[in-house]
């Protein structure tokens, strides 16, 4: 298949490819805790794709710093949740490329320990040099990307904006460049019949692997874990959506409705707030392989991940690999939830 940074705007940013470890201790753990038989487990590191803490974005900002210096910008804005790791890695990105970045971050998520306002991703935005514009969590959010666009043309500049997430069909281009590289490790491995099981949040991930999938064929099948979307049905609506669009850019056939496998049950009460089940997965996950999960994401999509297992609903796999997506520097946000007192 021919390499997406030929055909698309693209500025290389990630380390690559990242690994595909397998994690024995944690399988060896849950057959302690069920008679269900379980595949091989194996985590695939896109936490370590090495752009400022790394994670999920850094692949979708390849090809959208690509663009955005392909037209000629000086100057990215985006947005997200206050603690948004996809706006501290579109800071690092921004400054890689030479570019400024303003982060509109919305004041959304109900939990109000100190942390989450001083350190974690916020502290790496202010390390990063970007602009951090904080505002309220129901603010009109058209109106304010159209005036935040407009007052930096009107003062100069050529902005560039980049949709929450990076969840465009031009970012998940970077996870239709993950499939290929995790499908591509998974035949070199000879893993057989596998899921790749993932943290589903504003859908560009989720829709990058499944019109990847589309495209190559033969791979894992994906499951995403909503860790975001109270209404569960849109959600899984929008990412069909988006992975329509993003096969219509690689002039590739439409995936199925049926290709969005995303589970609900571990958002908890919403985004951003703790469960104990994602405090379980974060701490099982550290103590047994070392690996590092978030509060947010990682963790909600490792007790999904978790779950299913202790369900039996992999038992007739040879092998079940979990995404690590990235986030880690939202523990230190979250620092409350892991502290002993
Ligand atoms: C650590 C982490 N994992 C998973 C996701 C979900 O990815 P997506 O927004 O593409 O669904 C995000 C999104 O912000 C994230 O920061």
């Amino acid at each position: 298949m021919p390499s997406l940074s030929g055909r698309f705007p693209y500025f290389p940013l990630a380390h690559l490819p990242t690994p595909l470890a397998e994690m024995k201790r944690l399988r060896e753990a849950l057959s302690r805790e069920t008679g269900k038989a379980l595949p091989r487990l194996f985590i695939k590191r896109d936490d370590c794709t090495g752009l400022a803490g790394g994670g999920n974005k850094t692949r979708k900002l390849e090809f959208l710093i690509g663009e955005a210096l392909a037209q000629g910008a000086d100057t990215v804005v985006t947005t997200g949740a206050v603690q948004s790791n996809h706006a501290r890695q579109t800071a690092a990105a921004a400054a890689a490329a030479g570019l400024s970045s303003v982060l509109v971050l919305f004041d959304t998520v109900p939990y109000r320990g100190r942390s989450y306002r001083q350190s974690g991703n916020l502290l790496l935005d202010r390390v990063l040099g970007a602009e951090v514009r904080i505002v309220p969590g129901d603010a009109d959010a058209g109106a304010i990307f159209t005036a935040t666009m407009d007052e930096l043309a009107a003062a100069g500049r050529n902005p560039y904006f980049v949709p929450v997430g990076g969840s465009s069909a031009v970012g998940s281009l970077g996870y239709v460049n993950a499939y290929r590289e995790i499908a591509d490790q998974a035949d070199a491995l000879k893993l057989g019949d596998t899921v790749l099981v993932h943290a589903s949040s504003s859908g560009g991930t989720q829709a990058g692997l499944i019109a990847g999938a589309r495209e190559r064929g033969g791979g894992p099948e994906v499951r995403g874990v909503n860790v975001y979307r109270t209404d569960h049905e849109p959600m899984a609506q929008a990412i069909h959506a988006l992975a329509c669009k993003t096969t219509a850019l690689l002039e590739a056939p439409a995936p199925a409705p049926g290709a969005v496998v995303l589970d609900s049950g571990h958002l908890g009460e919403r985004y951003g707030l703790p469960t104990d089940a994602m405090r379980r997965a974060v701490e099982l996950v550290a103590r047994v392989e070392g690996v590092l999960l978030d509060p947010v994401y990682t963790g909600k999509g490792m007790a999904g991940f978790i779950a299913q297992l202790l369900a039996g609903e992999h038992s007739d796999r040879d092998a079940a690999i979990f995404l690590h997506t990235g986030g880690m520097p939202g523990l230190f946000a979250y620092e409350e939830e892991f502290s002993p007192e």
